[in-house]
This record gives C-alpha cells, structure tokens and sequence, in this order.
C-alpha cells in the first residue's frame, strides 16, 4: 500500500513515516523541504500517484488569524482536488479535540474550517482528533508567561505523547475509511497549571506557575472540561512521568530542550 504523509518532516509526521515504513508500507513523506506543497501544489501530483492512503499532518507556518485560516482552507482544497485526481481512497487528518469549543482563536476556526472542507467532499476520510502533545506543555507555559511567571488556568488537560499520537494515527490510516471523527488522548488527566509546573521544574526551568482561572490558554478562555476528550476516546501507553524521566534524560548539559 503507497502512503503519502503530507507534512511527513514535522514532529508527527517524521515518527509516522518511521512507522509506517517500519510496517512495510510504502511511504512518502511529503513537504515543502522534499518539494512538495499543499499549497502551490509542486510536486503533489506526483507524490500522490498510485497511492491509497493520504494522511495531513501538516501545520501553518503562521498562527495569525488570517493566514492560518488562508493556510488550512487552501492546503486541504489542494490535497482532496489532488487525492480526488489521483483516485485516493482514504484522506486522514489530524486534528484537535475540543476545537469547536476553542472557537475564540483563529488557529481552531482554521482547523474546524478544514474538518468542514474534509467532511463535504467526496472522498472517504477519517478525520482524528488528538489531545495535545506532552511536547506542547513548554511552548502552553512559554504562552502564559510575563517576565518570570507563567499564569495559567486549572483547566483539565489529557495530554499524550507524539510517538502515540503518531501510532494511532497511523494504525487507523492501515485501516478502513469511517467517514467519522475518531479521539486520540494520553491515558490520565491532569490540571493544566499542574502539569505545566512539573513539566518547567523537571526541566529546571525556574519561571513560577500561578493557577489562576482567569488566565487564558493560548490567548484564549477555556472552561474546565474544554480541552479534555469523550469517554469514547482511544488512549495512549505513554505516562506524562515516563515521558518527562526520559526527555530529561536527553536535555544537552548547555541547556534546556525544545520540549
Ligand atoms: N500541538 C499539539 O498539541 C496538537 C494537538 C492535536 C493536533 N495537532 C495537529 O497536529 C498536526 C501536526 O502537528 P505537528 O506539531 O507535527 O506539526 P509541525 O511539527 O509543525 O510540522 C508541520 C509539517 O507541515 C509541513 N508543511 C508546512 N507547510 C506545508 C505545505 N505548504 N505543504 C506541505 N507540507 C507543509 C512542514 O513541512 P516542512 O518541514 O518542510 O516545513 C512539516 O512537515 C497539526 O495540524 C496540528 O493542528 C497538534
């Protein structure tokens, strides 16, 4: 089966591509560094014939409002024009849980807007919602920090590492179709604030954690249970302290990781 992972260089796409190679699948890993984009559409053509199976794991280079809407509305017309042309038979996305509750930011309008385009066309598609990566909690605390303080509110939060977002993504792309939204998420919960304090104090990082539930999350307000998945939702093996012990383990003695 030929698999073309379109954003296959990113964080998930590069761990998908290891994987699904590692199954003995056929696999492109398609981006703008190997000559292909979503949005020209160089190379998409040809990266997209005779394959089965397309997964979008790309992202914005930009989060501004405006041009992350112009970027997931043009990129995901592309791939299903392209995919429609190349006689695709299953388009895979990767998306956010919660984002219709997390409409107050431009970056969930955009992904909700691409979910929409996935939906109304007319190739079969299973769309993945996942929770956010245990490798997003640095850049969440760096959001909410002024000076030497990081204010973030109690919401609660399940997060779940990369490598099993990129295993389930890539175990439900081997599969069948659904012509539904599936949820991805770590397998315990936690508090945001919480989480984000253990994750700065393993890494020695020494900006103080307020809890404060009027402090936004990206930029935006969320309510206690916005981020968190349905009961239905598949879960990952990865243990946030499993995961920390072992980013740890790999900060270089200069500094701290991009975790
Ligand atoms: N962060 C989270 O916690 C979270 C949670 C749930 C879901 N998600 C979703 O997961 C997806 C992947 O996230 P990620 O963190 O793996 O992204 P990432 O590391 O930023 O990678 C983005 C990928 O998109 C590619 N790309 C950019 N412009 C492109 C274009 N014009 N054509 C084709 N490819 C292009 C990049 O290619 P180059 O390397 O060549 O630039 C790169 O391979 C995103 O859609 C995000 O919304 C994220």
């Amino acid at each position: 089966m030929k698999i073309v992972v379109i954003g296959g260089t990113g964080l998930i796409g590069s761990k998908l591509v290891k994987k699904l190679r590692g199954h003995g699948q056929e696999v492109v890993a398609a981006s703008p560094s190997a000559g292909v984009s979503s949005i020209t559409g160089e190379g998409l053509a040809d990266a997209l014939k005779g394959a089965s199976v397309a997964i979008d794991v790309t992202n914005s280079p930009s989060w501004e409002d405006a041009a992350v809407m112009k970027f997931f509305e043009t990129s995901t017309r592309n791939l299903l024009e392209y995919e429609a042309a190349a006689g695709v038979g299953h388009h895979v996305a990767l998306s956010v849980v919660g984002t219709e509750r997390l409409l107050e930011s431009g970056f969930f309008r955009a992904k909700l807007a691409q979910e929409n385009l996935i939906k109304a066309s007319a190739i079969l598609y299973t769309i993945i919602r996942a929770t956010q990566f245990f490798e997003f909690v640095k850049s969440i605390a760096d959001f909410g920090t002024v000076g030497k303080t990081v204010r973030l509110p109690p919401a609660l939060f399940q997060p779940m590492a990369a490598d099993d977002v990129a295993g389930a993504v890539g175990r439900i792309a081997m599969g069948s179709p659904l012509k539904a939204t599936v949820e991805i998420a770590g397998p315990e919960q936690f508090r945001l604030d919480e989480l984000a304090r253990r994750n700065l104090a393993a890494f020695k990082d020494p900006r103080e954690v307020i809890t404060d539930p009027s402090a936004r999350y990206y930029g935006i307000n969320v309510s206690e249970r916005a981020l968190v998945p349905n009961d239905d939702a598949q879960l990952g093996v990865t243990r946030f302290e499993d995961w920390l012990r072992q980013s740890t383990k790999q900060v270089p003695k200069t500094g701290r990781p991009a975790a």
